[in-house]
């Protein structure tokens, strides 16, 4: 399979995008997103940095922006009515610890990000694509767990959360051998233990859906 045929795990679509989130597009798009290479670089060069992969409305992202000053927050994200979130937010909360990726974080993470780059990469609630004919679109498979681990930092982590049980079952078991060790949230540090739930962990809370959540830090 070429790269550019592989399954897209999003479709595209814009979202109903409010006046406000359309504004802030207008507005801060060049002030927060970043696609070069170097801009990149640059921007999670040095400093703690984190990479949050498919940040919806961004809700989680800006939580720990308004937190942590002093961190690099990227951000991917295909969906404009959430980067438009996010813009608005960044604005209003003078947030200049944020910058985002418009595209997809696979082809990010294959093709501008250096290894050993991130102190901790999140994944909440990736699109969970039920049908097992669109398994394939699952972020998570083998190839992207080596690529996570390549572009994490030694002892890095990585944290994802899922309502979808199989979905989790699956990534559970792809995480076993020895490059990665098994965490609890109580060892994270107090910027990722203290996330408030996001719009979709709501949704799973009140369809009675169970939350499964995977933390592991990369080995050496
Ligand atoms: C179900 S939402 C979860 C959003 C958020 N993380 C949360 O917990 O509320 C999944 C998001 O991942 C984004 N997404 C899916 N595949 C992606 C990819 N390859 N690169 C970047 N974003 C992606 C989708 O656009 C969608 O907004």
């Amino acid at each position: 399979m070429t790269f550019n045929s592989k399954p897209k795990s999003f479709v595209t679509r814009q979202g109903r995008i409010t006046a406000n989130q359309k504004k802030a597009l207008d507005s801060f798009w060049n002030q927060y997103i970043i696609c070069e290479l170097s801009e990149i670089q640059e921007f999670i060069r040095g400093s703690y940095s984190l990479l949050d992969i498919g940040f919806g409305a961004g809700e989680t992202l800006v939580s720990i922006a308004q937190k942590k000053k002093d961190i690099s927050l990227l951000g991917a994200e295909v969906y404009l009515s959430g980067i438009g979130n996010v813009l608005s937010k960044a604005d209003k909360f003078n947030l200049d610890n944020i910058r985002i990726v418009s595209e997809d974080a696979e082809d990010l993470l294959q093709n501008k990000i250096p290894d050993s780059s991130f102190d901790a990469i999140i994944m909440f609630y990736p699109d969970p694509w039920p049908k097992r004919r669109h398994h394939k679109r699952r972020l998570i498979k083998k190839e992207f767990i080596e690529l996570l681990n390549k572009k994490l930092k030694p002892k890095g982590v990585f944290y994802f959360k899922t309502d979808w049980k199989d979905y989790f079952d699956k990534v559970n078991y792809l995480f076993e051998g020895p490059n990665w060790e098994e965490l609890n949230v109580r060892d994270l540090e107090k910027h990722l233990r203290d996330i408030p739930p996001t719009s979709f962990e709501k949704k799973a809370i009140q369809a009675n859906r169970s939350l499964n959540t995977k933390i592991v830090k990369k080995v050496n």
